[in-house]
């Protein structure tokens, strides 16, 4: 569906995005997780023809891509993660607009519209100018606006930023319905529980560069600790980190210590040490590493600290 190889961009002396290659198969929902100024948007604006690369190519469906040809625009959607909507408009009248310039006319525009408004959840204020509306309800009618020509492969960039949880939610549930309706999608974000809920396959972009790609089982097995185990404290004070120590790699947050166990560590063992030495603590969990470990595993700081 989508080929980039050795896809490049500096801004003046700054690189933007390094040598980034990558396929993806009709029906892929790829996530491109990075934190601030990784390069996702840079990414995202090549791939929609908006700004030219330095060097690399980019492939629709084996042909390479030319934003000159309209036929090959017609099966892309693009939301970006600054809003272009007309503010002046009404939420019907840029969602008519958006639906003109992809060639839609009479009763097709006319039920486009009307489902777009559905799926935005903005049906009642149809006829509002969107300057009244707020962050969220902005973010919802970009999205829809992207899509009105049932595009094949959607780009999303941040799609989520500013809006509240259940914006959130509604629009994971439209990306999610254009997903199983045969769209791919390439969803940006800097926020791993998305990429984790939504994503089949995720890359992982930092500083330009595609650090890795793949299953978020296979981003995992990468690590060299196949759980993590958290201790919540219940004195602040109490030097239990040495005793933790012996069985892994230890962080002490604000109120628990993440313990990492050591390859082949047995957890009956640490369960054993712990009634053993008679530990206090609040509780304790045993979860899964997360693409925050993929991440401070591969560039050693957090996705969080940017
Ligand atoms: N128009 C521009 N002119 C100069 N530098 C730019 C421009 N756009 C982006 N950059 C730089 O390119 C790098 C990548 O930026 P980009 O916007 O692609 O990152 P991002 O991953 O989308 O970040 P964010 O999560 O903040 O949206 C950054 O260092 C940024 O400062
Ligand atoms: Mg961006």
């Amino acid at each position: 569906m989508l080929t980039v190889q050795d896809l490049t961009k500096h801004y003046g002396p700054r690189i933007a995005l390094a040598d980034v290659s990558f396929s993806l198969e009709p029906g892929e929902f790829f996530g491109l997780l990075g934190p601030n100024g990784a390069g996702k948007t840079t990414f995202m604006s090549l791939v929609a023809g908006l700004r030219p690369a330095d060097a690399g190519e980019i492939f629709f469906n084996g042909e390479r891509f030319s934003p000159e040809r309209i036929e090959q625009r017609a099966q892309l959607g693009y939301v970006p993660q600054d809003l272009a909507l007309y503010v002046d408009l009404t939420a019907e009248e840029n969602l008519r607009l958006f639906g003109q310039l992809y060639g839609l006319s009479g009763a097709l525009l006319r039920e486009r519209v009307a489902e777009g408004l559905r799926a935005a959840q903005l049906e009642k204020r149809r006829a509002e100018q969107v300057r009244k509306f707020s962050g969220g309800m902005r973010r919802r009618l970009n999205l829809v606006a992207a899509v009105m020509h049932h595009p094949k492969l959607l780009l999303c960039d941040e799609p989520t930023v500013g809006v509240d949880p259940q914006s959130r939610n509604a629009i994971f549930e439209f990306v999610e319905k254009l997903h199983a309706a045969g769209t791919t999608v390439v969803y940006s974000t800097h926020y791993m529980e998305e990429a984790t809920r939504l994503c089949s396959r995720i890359g992982i972009l930092d500083h330009g560069k595609l650090l890795a790609i793949g299953t978020l089982d296979e981003l995992l097995a990468e690590l060299p600790f196949t759980e993590q185990i958290r201790i919540a404290r219940n004195d602040a004070t109490s030097p239990h980190e040495a005793i933790f120590q012996q069985f892994g790699q230890v962080s002490t947050g604000d109120d628990a210590y993440i313990l990492q166990p050591r390859a082949g560590l047995h957890l009956s063992e640490f369960f054993a040490a712990m009634e053993r030495v008679d530990v206090p603590y609040r509780h304790l969990t045993v979860t899964r590493p997360s693409l925050e470990n993929v991440f401070l595993h591969r560039t050693g700081k957090s996705l969080r600290d940017g």
